[in-house]
Formats: structure tokens, sequence, C-alpha cells
């Protein structure tokens, strides 16, 4: 058999470990051949491949990023888009393809399976675990040790210049990084986009954590929105699949804070720091397992299906499911950490 891997969308650390399983187990067990389209659905779309195969993938197992590239390519907004997919891969004598995405990779990779017979098989990435089909996807554990590591360092020298510290996570409209990385740094505020904040609540609670003698954390979402909304309308860039560019809620609650606490404020955009570099452990092992069973069900011909945590076993499910839904946070896990506000 002969199988076409891309990585799509945001890169993610773990990326790499995924692409090294599947070759490592596709090519040792199954006999398997690989061709590796780069920069995610642009690769099959414009039949731009690079050879993979077991040399290719050593010693890429702690490398962050992805050796295949990655882009936000949508084969659907592309005219003849599916159809150009579908000659490509014949042409290049393609069986079938492992497609490594998110939310967007992943329901276009759900699009061709049902409405145009593409067969492929779906691993679930982003480091912001919002794919309600998986218990946790691969490169958010990173994300959130980053972001605690700088809330831990933050922490001391807000306390040092009695000042607030915003520091602004990503996730996009899920609350995940902020909130494990909040309650794992102990922050004095976790503000995410499931809940619409208050600022004077906010200002609030920076006020009774001063009066502590400590300086107050507070970790907000990209997507964090307060009552009433942002005074900025939402007219930056779109990527192909329509998202907006967050960000900037980070800056805009320090001139709030200033202004109504009188305590000077200053915000740290983590940004893609987030999502570069080695991956931890844990994310090693879920991206590596992912990658096992992965080419394990191509070789069993699952084509429409996608590898998904489940408790601690790896299952297949529907590529449908893998975007049916966002997995936010729940509102009772928000509410447990609010005894550590303020
Ligand atoms: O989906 C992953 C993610 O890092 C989000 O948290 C963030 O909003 C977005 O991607 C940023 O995307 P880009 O790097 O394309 O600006």
């Amino acid at each position: 058999m002969r199988i076409g891997v891309l990585t799509g969308g945001g890169d993610c650390p773990g990326l790499n470990a995924v692409i090294r399983a599947v070759v490592r187990k596709g090519a040792g067990v199954h006999g398997h051949e690989f061709v590796g389209y780069r920069d995610g659905w642009r690769g099959p779309l414009e039949d731009d491949t690079m050879p993979l195969g077991v040399p290719e993938v050593r010693g890429i197992l702690p490398r962050g990023g992805t050796i295949l590239g990655s882009s936000r390519t949508n084969p659907f907004a592309v005219d003849g888009g599916p159809e150009r997919i579908l000659a490509n891969l014949r042409e290049a004598g393609v069986d079938g393809l492992i497609a490594i995405g998110g939310e967007d990779t992943l329901g276009a990779a759900s699009r061709l399976h049902g409405e145009h017979g593409v067969a492929v098989i779906g691993v679930p990435k982003t480091i912001d675990n919002d794919l309600a089909a998986t218990d946790y996807t691969f490169g958010f554990d990173t994300a959130v040790n980053i972001a605690m590591e700088a809330i831990d360092r933050l922490h001391t020298t807000a306390d040092s210049h009695h000042r607030v510290l915003i520091v602004e996570v990503m996730g996009r409209h899920a609350g995940w990084i902020a909130f494990h990385a909040g309650l794992s740094g102990g922050a004095n505020v976790i503000l995410i986009p499931e809940r619409r904040f208050d600022v004077q609540q906010v200002c609030e609670l920076v006020g009774r954590r001063f009066a502590s003698r400590f300086a107050p954390i507070v970790v907000v979402a990209e997507g964090a929105e307060p009552v009433g909304g942002m005074p900025v309308p939402e007219a930056g860039p779109r990527d192909a699949f329509g998202h907006v560019r967050l960000g900037g809620v980070g800056h805009w609650l320090e001139g709030e804070i200033e202004r109504r606490t009188g305590k000077e404020a200053r915000a740290t955009v983590l940004g893609h720091v987030q999502r570069g570099g080695t991956p931890t452990a844990f994310d090693r092992v879920l991206a590596t397992r992912f990658g096992l069973h992965a080419v394990d069900a191509a070789e069993a011909g699952r084509w429409g299906s996608m590898t998904a945590l489940r408790g601690t076993e790896i299952e297949l499910v529907e590529l449908t499911a893998a975007t049916a839904e966002l997995k936010t946070v729940p509102p009772r896990l928000y509410e447990e950490a609010e005894v550590f506000f303020g």
C-alpha cells in the first residue's frame, strides 16, 4: 500500500512524532510505502511531494514543528479542489492519506471522504484541545507547560514591582490552555471565552490579591470577551477557513485595569512560543500512539475514521465526529478554580 501523509493547520509539538510512528510501523511492519505531501492540503492539491521513508524520520521525535510543513489551505475554497486532489492521488499511485490536523484540516478530510470518496484517516492535533471526539489532542500539554512556566516566572517579577501582570494565551474559542495554565500556575484571575467577564470584578480580584502583599497574575485566553463585548470591531484578516485572527484582549485589559485601579498593569502575549519547540513526554507518547493506530487503521482499510484518546485507550471514531462539536471548558470545572481567584 502507498500512503500519503500531510500535516495541516497551525503546527504543534508532536507532529513529527506522529509522522515517525506512521512511517516506522507502516514500513517496518506492514510493508507500506509513503509519500510526504508538503504544507497541508496544498500538497495534494498541487502535487507537491517529498520523499518519506525511514531515513527521513530518523531523529525527528523530539523536534517541534513538522518536517512536512503546514498551511491553512482549504481545498473546498479552491475551484475544483477535491477533483484535483483525487486526480493527483491517482496519478501518484497513492491508495490513501493520513491527514494530521485540527478542526479545519479534519473537516476538509471528512468532506473529501464523504463527498468525494478520498480514502483518508485523520489524526487529531491542536494546542487548543478543542476537538470533542478525543479526550486530549497532542500539542496541548506542551502549550500548557510553556504557559505555566511563563506564569511561574511572571509571579516573581510581578511581586518585585507590585504590578499586575496579564498573560494572554492562545486557544481560539476554547479556554483550555488558559484554564490549565492558570490553575497549574496559580493565577489569581483566569478569563476564558466560555464565560464573559466583568472588568470591574476582575479589578476587585486584583485589589484582593494586592491586599495579601503579593501581586496578581491575570491569565486571559485570546478569545475571552468582556460583558458587552470588546470595543474594537472584529475587522482583522481571515484565513481560508474564515477564522479571524484573535489577540489583543491582554493589552486592552492592561489599560482597563490601570485606569480603574491606579495600579501599573503590563501584558505579556505568549503567542506562537506556545506552539514551538520540543514536545513534552505526554505529547510524544500520545502522538506516537496516534501514529501507530492510524497506520494500523489504514492497513485495515478503516478509511473515514480518526484516532481518538478515550480514557487511556486509543480508539477509532468516525471522521465526521471529529469536527461535529467544539469541546469547551465546562462551567463546573471553571467554578472549581474560582476558589483560587483574588
Ligand atoms: O489553532 C491553533 C492556534 O494556535 C490558535 O490557538 C490560534 O488562535 C491560531 O492557531 C493562530 O493561528 P495562526 O498561527 O495561523 O495565526
